[in-house]
């Protein structure tokens, strides 16, 4: 599973990017507000620090504007994806974007018929908002899991990009339904290291080696 942090926060894409945990990164118009940076600026940067996929986003509704923004947007740098919002319009634009070979990170999805067309429009990532529909008391795992059937059922090679992750969880449901990428931030990947059990044990550990004195190096 690739691990994407969802961030236009530099530093913390570096930290993460240290500990070998960061596959691609994406953003969206809200995280670029965020860190109060210029989008083309931050951008450059994240896809000079990073390797792998980094999805932009454009902020354009309409198909010719979006076809502007995004052939703007690839041109920071050779990892950039073009991340188009799913509408029709966006649907459009993914088509062509893709066919002059650009990869693309259809956004804002909340169906599995609306991951089905991005997937008929060429798209390289889908991406279902897990959060933002258990906001709404719906379960954005399941629609993870109906998306994971539909794609494999025909052997469309979108990949499924599970955003909007707000829990660890989040993440070992992913997994065990196979998403191919989760876009976290990076509190909730740093948070996986985490257990109460492994700081209880090594708070007895730590307390036990001072009781006895032992010494390695
Ligand atoms: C995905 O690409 C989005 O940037 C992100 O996951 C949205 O998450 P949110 O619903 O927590 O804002």
């Amino acid at each position: 599973m690739k691990f994407f942090v969802d961030t236009a926060d530099i530093d913390a894409i570096r930290e993460l990017h240290e500990l070998n945990l960061v596959d691609g990164v994406t953003t969206n118009p809200s995280l670029i507000k965020k860190s109060g940076r210029d989008i083309f600026e931050v951008t450059k940067e994240i896809c000079e620090l990073v390797d792998g996929p980094v999805s932009a986003e454009v902020i354009a509704l309409d198909y010719d504007a979006m076809i502007a923004e995004g052939r703007k947007l690839a041109e920071i740098a050779d990892n950039v994806v073009i991340k188009l919002p799913l509408t029709l319009d966006g649907l459009r634009a993914c088509k062509t974007l893709s066919g002059e070979g650009h990869r693309i990170n259809v956004t804002l999805c909340f169906s599995a018929n609306q991951a089905l067309l991005a997937a008929k429009a060429g798209a390289s990532y889908i991406s279902p908002f897990i959060g933002r529909l258990d906001d709404i008391n719906l379960d954005g795992i399941d629609l993870i899991e109906d998306i994971r059937t539909i794609y494999d059922n025909y052997g469309y090679e979108t990949e499924v990009l599970a955003a909007s992750i707000r829990t660890v969880n989040h993440i070992t449901e992913c997994a065990k339904i196979g998403a191919d990428v989760i876009t976290a931030p990076p509190a909730v990947i740093r948070a996986m290291a985490s257990h109460v059990l492994t700081d209880k044990g090594l708070d007895a550990f730590v307390k036990d080696a001072k009781d006895a004195g032992i010494r390695i190096v």
